[in-house]
C-alpha cells in the first residue's frame, strides 16, 4: 500500500495504472477511519482494480465555531487499518496541494437547492466546502468511480447532483451505513461522547426504525410522526436539529402516495452532533 502526499507522485502512479488499463476507485475521507469507511473500500474494490483512499481534513467544510481543530487526526493508525483492506494507495495531501491559492481564495463549487435544508441550513457553507474539495479530488485523481456513505445521505445526493450537473466522468456509488451492535451509526465524532451519552446514543437509530415501521404500516401523517419522534428524542437528552420524512430522490416534501422515502435526523448529544437516516421503500 502506497502512501502519497503530492500531486506529482499521485499522477505518476495513476499514469502507470492507466497504462495497464486499470480502473480507479476513490474513497474520499477525513481520516480517523472506522469500519464504516473500511466497508466503502471493499465496495470500491468491487468496481475497480485500484482503490485510492484520500485522507484530508478539509478546512472549507467546517464552520468557524465547528470542530476543525479538534477533529481526530491519526494518519499512522489509519494506515495500519487500511493495510488490512484492498487499499492500493492512501492519498494524504496537504492544504497547499488541494488549495494552491489558499482555502479562502478557492474557486468554489456550489450546488443550490439540495443544500439549503437540513445540514445545509444548520451548517452554512458546509456543503460548498464538501463539493469544492470533492471536485478538486475528482480533478486530481480522475477516478472512474467514487464511493460515498449513505450515512451522510444529503452529502451523497449533493455530490451526485454536482457530478451530473458538471458532467464529471465519475460514477458515484453509495455504500450502506455500518453500525455498532446497538444500532449507533459509526462516526468519527462518536469519540466525543461520554459513557453516559454513548448509552443514550442508540435511541437515534431506534427512533428512525420506529418511524420506518409506522410508515411501512401505512402511517402518512408525516408531520405528526416527525413531531412525536422529536419530542421523544429531546426527552431522552438529545437536542434535535431536524427529524424529517422526505422523498428519497431529492429531499422534497413527499405526497402521501410517495413510496420512496428517507427519514433523516440530526441531533446534538452533549459535544457531538450526530446524524443518521434510513431509506424506507414502501
Ligand atoms: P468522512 O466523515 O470521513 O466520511 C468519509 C465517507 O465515509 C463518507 O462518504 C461518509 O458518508 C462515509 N461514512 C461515514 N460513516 C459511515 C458509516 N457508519 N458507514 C458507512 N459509511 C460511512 O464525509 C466526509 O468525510 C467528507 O465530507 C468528505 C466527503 C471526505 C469531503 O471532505
Amino acid at each position: 500500500m502506497l502512501v502519497i502526499h503530492t500531486q506529482q507522485e499521485l499522477a505518476e502512479q495513476i499514469a502507470e495504472w492507466r497504462h495497464h488499463d486499470e480502473h480507479i476507485a476513490l474513497v474520499p475521507t477525513m481520516g480517523s477511519l472506522h469500519a464504516g469507511h473500511l466497508s466503502l473500500v471493499e465496495l470500491a474494490r468491487e468496481h475497480a482494480e485500484r482503490v485510492i483512499v484520500s485522507i484530508f481534513v478539509n478546512p472549507t467544510q467546517f464552520g468557524e465555531s465547528e470542530d476543525f481543530d479538534d477533529y481526530p487526526r491519526s494518519l499512522e493508525r489509519d494506515q495500519r487499518r487500511l493495510k488490512t483492506t484492498a487499499t492500493d494507495m492512501i492519498f494524504a495531501p496537504d492544504v497547499e496541494t488541494l488549495y494552491p491559492f489558499g482555502p479562502d481564495k478557492a474557486t468554489t463549487v456550489s450546488v443550490p437547492g439540495l443544500t439549503e435544508n437540513f445540514c445545509g441550513a444548520t451548517r452554512p457553507g458546509h456543503f460548498d466546502g464538501v463539493t469544492t474539495v470533492v471536485a478538486r479530488l475528482f480533478a486530481i485523481v480522475q477516478p472512474d468511480v467514487a464511493v460515498f456513505g449513505q450515512k451522510d445521505y444529503q452529502q451523497q445526493l449533493v455530490i451526485r447532483r454536482m457530478t451530473a450537473d458538471l458532467s464529471l466522468p465519475v460514477t458515484i456509488i453509495t455504500g450502506e451505513t455500518v453500525r455498532d451492535d446497538d444500532g449507533l451509526a459509526l462516526s468519527s465524532r462518536n469519540s466525543y461522547l461520554s459513557d453516559e451519552e454513548r448509552a443514550i446514543a442508540p435511541a437515534l437509530y431506534a427512533s428512525l426504525q420506529s418511524v420506518g415501521q409506522q410508515l411501512q404500516a401505512g402511517g402518512r401523517e408525516f408531520a405528526e410522526l416527525e413531531a412525536a419522534a422529536i419530542e421523544k428524542l429531546n426527552n431522552a437528552g438529545f437536542k434535535v436539529d431536524y427529524f424529517a420524512i422526505r422523498r428519497a430522490l431529492n429531499l422534497e416534501v413527499p405526497d402521501r402516495d410517495c413510496d420512496d422515502l428517507v427519514v433523516l435526523v440530526a441531533a446534538q448529544l452533549g459535544p457531538a452532533r450526530l446524524i443518521d437516516n434510513i431509506v424506507v421503500t414502501i
